[in-house]
């Protein structure tokens, strides 16, 4: 397993293999079983596995967890080397981001960058589809593997890979899950024991919501209030319950037959969020 930080570097390293299928998994390190799923698909639907570890500073809002996140590289670099990663690319901020991030190109996807998580964490979205489109500029991949549990992100880079006529096909990977249900995420080490269990209950609440529409619940309305009073009884402090058209991310109306149901809320030291799908019949 090659490790390159440097943009020159990397493209040297990965000019010999072109002809090749190369798929990219962006990560911001601090990997899980979650992270590895993503990889495996990679390794799995791509002759060359490139993974990148970069905790991007502009997705990251003023009062936010940049300087505290987990930077975890010696056991991320072991677990990838197991799970097959050919190339991981680990910039600092300066080969990223040479010019200061002040006068930084920003892309932005308006149409989704400021519903649900976008409304609780401004710019945090133009900070990930600017790193993201960087990242597909540099290792110019075939492929590239997003987790659905982030499905904002997923949707958001979607859209900007259509729109911006980018030519890397992204592919969704099924959300890994703790056994309680909770969403394996690089933030549930922020939660004590006893809110790692409580926090299982955001799944409960979306899966409940799923049973209760798949059953003909068409009040979305009263679906969110319901979720969003349980989580907040549970001493959740809720940011959102909401059921969306799963693409575009609007209210669904009744001729919407492809949904997601989301949720973000803090516990403790975390901000957490799911979602779950829903296909109406
Ligand atoms: O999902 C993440 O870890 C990050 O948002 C990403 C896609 C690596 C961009 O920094």
């Amino acid at each position: 397993m090659d490790v390159v930080r440097d943009i020159a570097e990397l493209r040297g390293t990965l000019d010999p293999v072109r002809h090749r299928v190369i798929g990219l998994v962006p990560t911001m390190g601090n990997l899980h079983a979650g992270h590895v799923s993503l990889v495996r698909a990679c390794t799995l639907a791509c002759d060359v596995s490139v993974v990148s570890i970069f905790v991007n500073p502009t997705q990251f809002g003023p009062n936010e967890d940049f300087a505290s996140y987990p930077r975890t590289l010696t056991d991320d670099l072991r677990l990838l080397a197991h799970n097959g990663a050919d190339v991981v690319f680990e910039p600092p901020v300066d080969v990223m981001y040479p010019e200061g991030r002040e006068n930084h190109v920003t892309i932005a996807v308006p149409s989704l960058a400021h519903t649900l998580c976008g409304a609780a964490r401004p710019g945090h979205f133009d900070g990930v589809a600017t790193v993201v489109a960087k990242l597909f500029n540099i290792v110019t991949p075939d492929k590239a593997f997003f987790g659905e549990k982030d499905w904002q992100q997923l949707t958001l880079i979607r859209t900007m890979v259509r729109q911006l006529d980018m030519p890397v096909v992204v592919e969704g990977v099924p959300t890994v899950r703790e056994t309680s249900g909770l969403a394996m995420s690089s933030r549930n080490n922020y939660l004590s024991d006893e809110e790692r269990q409580r926090a299982a209950l955001i799944n409960r609440v979306l899966t409940g919501m799923k049973k209760a529409v798949e059953q003909g619940e068409k009040d979305y309305a009263s679906a969110e209030a319901r979720g969003h009073r349980v989580l907040t009884e549970a001493g959740f402090d809720v940011d959102y319950v909401a059921v969306r058209d799963a693409e575009r991310l609007v209210v669904p109306d009744a001729d919407t037959r492809t949904l997601r149901i989301l949720a973000a809320a803090r516990l403790g030291g975390a901000r957490l969020i799911d979602n779950v799908g829903v296909e109406m019949p």
